[in-house]
């Protein structure tokens, strides 16, 4: 259910009343303009009622608002169902017109529909990686399980390449995307099956993907932006693999609709610590049973050893991906990636962890202590 309302026009108290009556927080908003709401970050409120009665058109920055906020849905209150209004008024993305004088079920009704057209959201399980570092195999890691569950649902599963500059997952998949994340993230207003589809490249590998861009976005990227891209991806992909940026906050507060948030680190100082403070943020955000710790390039003789980094992290390591680096880069240089061979410990790792995330059986975890530099890690004397 939404808490704040924006209420935009003169104001009507008994419009307001009944607004307050269904639990609803009113924002009055006596500017009619859009234009500067539709460039800020993030909408402030969590859907908003226009108050048409006096006026038979749409105010200025409208469409505009709704391509930047797609998330929050907007209501028209008019005088009279005038043809032309309604027609510009749908293709601004207005979700529900009420006519005066609107009754209290009238107003349920449409905010019934909209609650309802939310819920209906999401069916397929979204993961999400992420690296403590850059150059810890994310991509790596995102391709191969992308591609495992490709190999298990044909045709159902969708890599995004979530780097909005300088993502490199078209690379490890020899595809060449004509178009990518920032067409999506600039229509989100209409990302149906079709266009979300026409975005995507099928991959020999299986998975469709789509990619990071080569250009620079048009607007400003926020939270809700990437949220309606997730949430679109998940209602026609069973499974969406995520390849996330970590230095991208609106990125990293869009998560919600990932199952898991897998984040990758390796044995080195720096990246555990980033792992650290990256797991204490997501596990307050999303909650700790959604954060799931993997080692990547793992070697069983480096001297930071898997129990110094679960306590520095505060989590149980999910999965190690042995440390294979010719073999990686091979896939690499390819395009093949290595989830299409079961050949190497590598390959096998990848496969299992895929398989662990849709809940199939065969995985790997063989925990084995190892010598402390705790204190070095933590910071802490
Ligand atoms: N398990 C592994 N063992 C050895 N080398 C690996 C492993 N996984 C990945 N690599 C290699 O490490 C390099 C970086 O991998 P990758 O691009 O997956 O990392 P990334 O974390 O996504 O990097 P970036 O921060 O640039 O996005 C590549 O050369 C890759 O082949
Ligand atoms: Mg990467």
């Amino acid at each position: 259910m939404q808490r704040n309302i924006a209420f935009v026009g003169a104001g009507d108290r008994q419009v307001e009343q009944l607004l307050r009556a269904r639990g609803l927080t009113v924002q009055p908003w006596a500017d009619r303009d859009f234009t500067a709401r539709a460039q800020q970050a993030s909408a402030s409120v969590d859907i908003v009622l226009l108050d048409l009665r006096e006026q038979l058109s749409l105010p200025a920055g409208l469409d505009a608002f709704h391509r930047q906020h797609p998330s929050v849905p907007i209501l028209l209150l008019v005088s009279s169902l005038d043809p032309t209004l309604m027609l510009n008024a749908m293709r601004a993305g207005v979700h529900e017109c009420l006519q005066d004088p609107v009754t209290a079920e009238e107003l349920d009704a449409a905010l019934g529909r909209i609650a309802a057209s939310r819920d209906s959201g999401p069916i397929g399980d979204v993961f999400a990686f992420l690296g403590a570092k850059g150059g810890v195999g994310t991509t790596t890691a995102a391709v191969n399980v992308a591609t495992e569950l490709a190999q298990l649902r044909k045709g159902s599963v969708l890599l995004v390449d979530l780097h909005l500059a300088y993502g490199d997952a078209a690379i490890y998949l020899a595809a060449e995307p004509r178009f990518s994340v920032a067409d999506a993230l600039e229509n989100t207003h209409r990302l149906d099956a079709a266009f979300l589809k026409s975005l995507c490249v099928k991959t020999k590998a299986g998975p469709d993907l789509l990619a990071s861009p080569d250009r620079a976005l048009g607007l400003l990227v926020d939270a809700g932006r990437v949220r309606a891209l997730i949430d679109a991806a998940a209602r026609h992909y069973r499974y969406v693999v995520l390849d996330l940026c970590r230095t991208d906050p609106a990125v990293l507060d869009g998560l919600d609709p990932a199952k898991k948030i897998l984040v990758i680190a390796n044995q080195e100082l720096a990246t555990v610590r980033g792992a650290s403070r990256m797991a204490g943020t997501l596990n307050k955000r999303y909650g700790k049973d959604r954060v799931v710790l993997v080692i990547s390039r793992y070697d069983p003789n480096a001297g930071i050893g898997q129990e110094d980094i679960e306590r520095v992290v505060g989590s149980k390591i999910r999965h190690l991906l042995p440390s294979d680096y010719r073999v990686a880069l091979e896939a690499l240089n390819t395009g093949r990636p290595l989830a299409l061979s079961n050949q190497t410990r590598l390959a096998g790792a990848l496969k299992m962890l895929a398989r662990e995330l849709v809940e199939l059986p065969g995985h790997d975890r063989s925990p084995k202590s190892s010598r402390s530099i705790f204190g070095r890690m933590t910071g802490r004397p």
